[in-house]
C-alpha cells in the first residue's frame, strides 16, 4: 500500500489544471448503456473510481477504449446485467448503472452497496423512483433485481431526510429518457453533476428540460444515440487546492475552474480572509494574514459542500478563533477529527457538529487516510504542519483525485509517494 511522506512548511506557488469532474464523469459513463452507438468523453479525470467503472460496464457489455483524458464507449453486447458485489463494494456510484440498464434492457441486477466510512448511505429513494416509473424490485442474495418491459413516465418526488440524492435523481433521470411518456421529477438534487449528465443526455437525443433546478422535466424517446462530451471541472478538486493555496500562504493559479458551480465554497473562503481573484478564465488564490473563524453548514447544492467540509475543516484549525462546522448531509463524516487532533488541532465533536478552536501551528504525525475526502484533508494539514506527515491508506485519495501529489509538488509542496 501506498503513503504520502510530507514535509510541511512549503508555500505553495504556479498553476494547476482541474481535472474533469469525477462525480459527473462517472453517471455520465453509465449513461452510455442507454445509446445505440459509441460516444466519446473527454476531461475524464484519471482517478481510480473511473477505472473501476470502466470495469464495471466492461462485465455489463460496454467496450472502453481510454487515450489519455479520453474514453470511447461503446454497448458491444447486452447479455450480462448484473453488477456484482464485488465491484459494487469498491465503489458506491456504482449504483448508477441501475436506472440505464433497466430502461434499456429491462431487467438490471445490482449488488446493493451497503455502508461505507462515511455512514449509512441508503439507495431506498432511487428505489422508490423506479418503482414509480413502473420497474417492479426485488432483493435477491443482497442484489436489486429490478425489471419492467418499457417504464412509463410518472411524477416523482426525490426529498429524503437529508435533502435530494445526487445519484438517485441520476438514476431517475437517466432511466426517465426511454420511458413511456413524460416524468416530472420533484425535489431533483441541483448539482452541476446533474445538469451536466442532463446536457449529455440531450445530446444523445433525450428531451430533459429544468435539470440544475429542483425540478427536472423529461420526455420520453424511443431511443439514444451515441454523441461527444467534455466533462465539466472538478469543483471539489478546485475547492481542495484554493484551500491547499490559502493554508500555505501560497499564491496558486487554478485554471479550467468554474467559479459559478462553487459560489458557497468561494464566498465562505473569502469571508475567513482567502484572497480569490478571477484571472483570464481561470482564478488565483491567495492569503496574506491569519485566516478568521466561521460557522458552516453542510447542504445541497448551491449550499456548502460536504465533500469539501474536511478540507474547511484543516484551514479552520489555524484559524483566529472558535469555528462550528455542522455537518447535515452525512451526520458521521467526521473521520479526520480524531486524525487532525494527532497533529494538534483542538477539535471538539458534538453529534454532527465539530467545534474547531484555531491553534497556532500543527505538527507533523503519522496518520490514517479514513475516506476520500478525509484523506485530502490529512493532506492539507501536512502541507501545513511543521516537520514531517507519513498518511497511509492513500489509495482512498486516490479514487478520486488525479494525480494529487504530482500536482502539488508542481506547486512547491515538499510530497512523496512511496510503497509501504
Ligand atoms: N439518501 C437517502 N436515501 C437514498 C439516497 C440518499 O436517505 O436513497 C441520503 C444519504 O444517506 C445522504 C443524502 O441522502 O444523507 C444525500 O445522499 P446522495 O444520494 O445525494 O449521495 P450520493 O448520490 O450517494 C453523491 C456523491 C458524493 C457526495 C454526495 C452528496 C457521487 C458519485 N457521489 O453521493 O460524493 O458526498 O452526493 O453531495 O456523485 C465524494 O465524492 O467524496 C462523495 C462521497
Amino acid at each position: 500500500m501506498d503513503q504520502f511522506i510530507i514535509q510541511g512548511g512549503r508555500r505553495l506557488r504556479g498553476e494547476v489544471a482541474v481535472s474533469g469532474a469525477k462525480n459527473a464523469a462517472l453517471p455520465i459513463m453509465a449513461a452510455c448503456l442507454l445509446a445505440d452507438g459509441p460516444s466519446k468523453l473527454t476531461g475524464l479525470p484519471d482517478v481510480a473510481d473511473v477505472k473501476t467503472l470502466s470495469s464495471l460496464l466492461g462485465e455489463l457489455g460496454v467496450k472502453a477504449d481510454h487515450h489519455d483524458d479520453t474514453v470511447e464507449l461503446e454497448v458491444a453486447g447486452e447479455n450480462d446485467s448484473h453488477a456484482r458485489y464485488d465491484l459494487v463494494c469498491t465503489m458506491r456510484a456504482s449504483i448508477c448503472v441501475l436506472g440505464p440498464l433497466l430502461a434499456k434492457r429491462g431487467y438490471a441486477r445490482v449488488a446493493m452497496p451497503g455502508g461505507c466510512a462515511i455512514g449509512s448511505r441508503p439507495i431506498d429513494i432511487h428505489l422508490r423512483g423506479l418503482e414509480a416509473l413502473g420497474a417492479q424490485i426485488d432483493l435477491k442474495s443482497g442484489d436489486v433485481v429490478a425489471k419492467a418491459k418499457r417504464l412509463k413516465g410518472a411524477e416523482i418526488f426525490l426529498g429524503g431526510p437529508f435533502g435530494s440524492t445526487v445519484t438517485g435523481t441520476a438514476n431517475i433521470m437517466m432511466a426517465a429518457t426511454l420511458a413511456e411518456g413524460t416524468t416530472v421529477i420533484e425535489s431533483a438534487a441541483c448539482e452541476p453533476g446533474v445538469q451536466d449528465l442532463a446536457d449529455f443526455l440531450n445530446k444523445m437525443g433525450a428531451k430533459i428540460t429544468g435539470a440544475g433546478s429542483p425540478r427536472i422535466t423529461i420526455e420520453g424517446v424511443e431511443n439514444l444515440h451515441g454523441t461527444t462530451h467534455q466533462i465539466i471541472p472538478d469543483r471539489i478538486e478546485a475547492g481542495t487546492f484554493m484551500v491547499a493555496s490559502a493554508i500555505t500562504n501560497g499564491e496558486v493559479k487554478l485554471s479550467q475552474v468554474r467559479l459559478d458551480h462553487m459560489m458557497a465554497v468561494v464566498d465562505k473562503l473569502r469571508q475567513i480572509g482567502v484572497i480569490i481573484e478571477k484571472d483570464n478564465g481561470g482564478a488565483v488564490i491567495s492569503s496574506r494574514r491569519r485566516i478568521s473563524a466561521t460557522d458552516v453548514t453542510t447542504q445541497p447544492y448551491p449550499g456548502f459542500p460536504t465533500d469539501l467540509q474536511a478540507q474547511l475543516m484543516t484551514l479552520l484549525c489555524l484559524a483566529g478563533g472558535n469555528s462550528v462546522i455542522t455537518e447535515k448531509i452525512y451526520p458521521d463524516r467526521f473521520l479526520h477529527v480524531s486524525e487532525l487532533a494527532r497533529m494538534g488541532a483542538n477539535i471538539r465533536k458534538e453529534g454532527p457538529t465539530a467545534i474547531i478552536t484555531g491553534v497556532k501551528r500543527l505538527v507533523g504525525a503519522p496518520v490514517m487516510a479514513g475516506d476520500l475526502r478525509a484523506s485530502a484533508a490529512l493532506v492539507l494539514a501536512g502541507l501545513a504542519a511543521e516537520g514531517t506527515t507519513t498518511i497511509s491508506r492513500v489509495y482512498h485519495i486516490d479514487r478520486g483525485y488525479e494525480h494529487i501529489e504530482t500536482k502539488l509538488a508542481a506547486l512547491g509542496a515538499d510530497i512523496k509517494r512511496v510503497n509501504e
